[in-house]
């Protein structure tokens, strides 16, 4: 079997603009293994992908990346929106700062080794994953081929894009990953993978078990998360909300637990209830959450669910072990009441 006429991507800018210098020995090595081929140097962010798109819809089967991690994955971006059926290979290259993909794959970190390769009919199916994000506003899918980072990772290799292109090897790594060890502070991430839930009714009650379909943010909804469930459709009307499978340990976060709070502030926002008023019936000797509700805590909207965690830690800061604390008695999400009992008349 013969090696496919190849489109090579090359990125003159990768492993702090090495790439440019080395591309004629490259070329000259890619042609001395026996590969033919035609180039393109790619002009910027992005620039790949679309030589990538271009060059699959001319019909070529074999594309080759010569840059780093970066290029690599733009090259497979483009193969798989043009055509995701396995059937274009993906040869690699790798001049970059990085070369985590060709390390994971044991192609040959230097570029002269790499040549070899490229010439031989070996080749792998391998996993692409999918991301679905929004960049500038706009919804953004993405594939990466080796992995995908979030939180510190991201943070990280967002540091180091922005700095100066001086240095080759993994010294740019490392100066943004201590950069970003300096002034990082953790993000709220919410990961969603197929989560299984309980979808119930107005009352509360369990209909049916479904999947967490996606999480999604609006910014019309200010702080407020969209999840989609995937039901029966005979239930789809039905459904009022859903609860976890199982319950979630409740740890307060230290540094809020480190907080002080004095008795001027409110715990329980829907009824304002202070803290001083809480205090002085958990040392008068109320262990039973429901006989707060003296005090009309957790008898506001929310139904507990904001003031419930934080008149723990009031317990803890007593020193009241935790599991003599009755909590609340949770009440239905939602009771319908008739418009005419609030207009005086008897229900029949
Ligand atoms: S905060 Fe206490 S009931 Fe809502």
């Amino acid at each position: 079997m013969s090696v496919p006429y190849a489109k090579v991507i090359v990125n003159p800018v990768a492993g702090a603009n090495a790439t440019r210098r080395r591309w004629p020995r490259i070329s000259r090595l890619l042609k001395k293994v026996g590969l033919s081929f035609d180039y393109q140097y790619t002009e910027g962010v992005g620039h790949a992908i679309e030589i990538a798109r271009e060059a699959v819809g001319n019909g070529y089967r074999y594309l080759v990346a010569v840059g780093g991690d970066g290029t690599a994955n733009e090259v497979a971006n483009g193969i798989i929106d043009t055509a995701g059926d396995g059937t274009i290979a993906l040869g690699v290259v790798s001049t970059g700062t990085g070369s985590d993909f060709a390390r994971s794959l044991g192609i040959p970190r230097h570029y002269v080794d790499a040549c070899s390769s490229l010439a031989n009919c070996s080749t792998a199916l391998i996993d692409v994953g999918v991301v679905d994000c929004h960049r500038n506003g706009q919804p953004l899918r993405r594939f990466f081929i080796n992995s995908a980072g979030i939180g510190f990772d991201a943070a990280a290799v967002q540091t180091t894009e922005r700095l100066p292109k001086y240095f080759g090897g993994t010294i740019p790594y490392l100066i943004g990953l201590l950069r970003t060890l300096a002034g990082y502070r953790n993000q709220s991430v919410v990961l969603t993978v197929g989560d299984e839930v309980e979808a119930v009714d107005i009352q509360g009650q369990v209909l049916t078990s479904c999947v967490v379909e996606k999480v999604t943010r609006r910014k019309a909804y200010d702080r407020t998360l969209l999840v989609t469930l995937r039901v029966p459709r005979e239930l789809a009307t039905t459904v009022a909300s859903f609860k976890r499978k199982e319950a979630v340990p409740f740890e307060p976060n230290p540094e809020v637990w480190q907080t002080k709070i004095d008795d001027e502030t409110i715990v329980c926002r829907c009824e304002r209830v202070t803290a001083g008023e809480i205090r002085r019936l958990i040392r008068d000797g109320v262990r039973d959450m429901n006989q707060l509700k003296v005090l009309r805590c957790g008898m506001g909207a929310c139904g507990g669910k904001t003031c419930e965690p934080l008149i723990f830690s009031l317990y803890k800061r007593e020193g009241i072990d935790i599991q003599e604390v009755i909590p609340y008695t949770k009440r239905p999400l939602l009771v319908e009441i008739p418009l005419k009992i609030l207009a005086g008349m008897k229900e029949e």
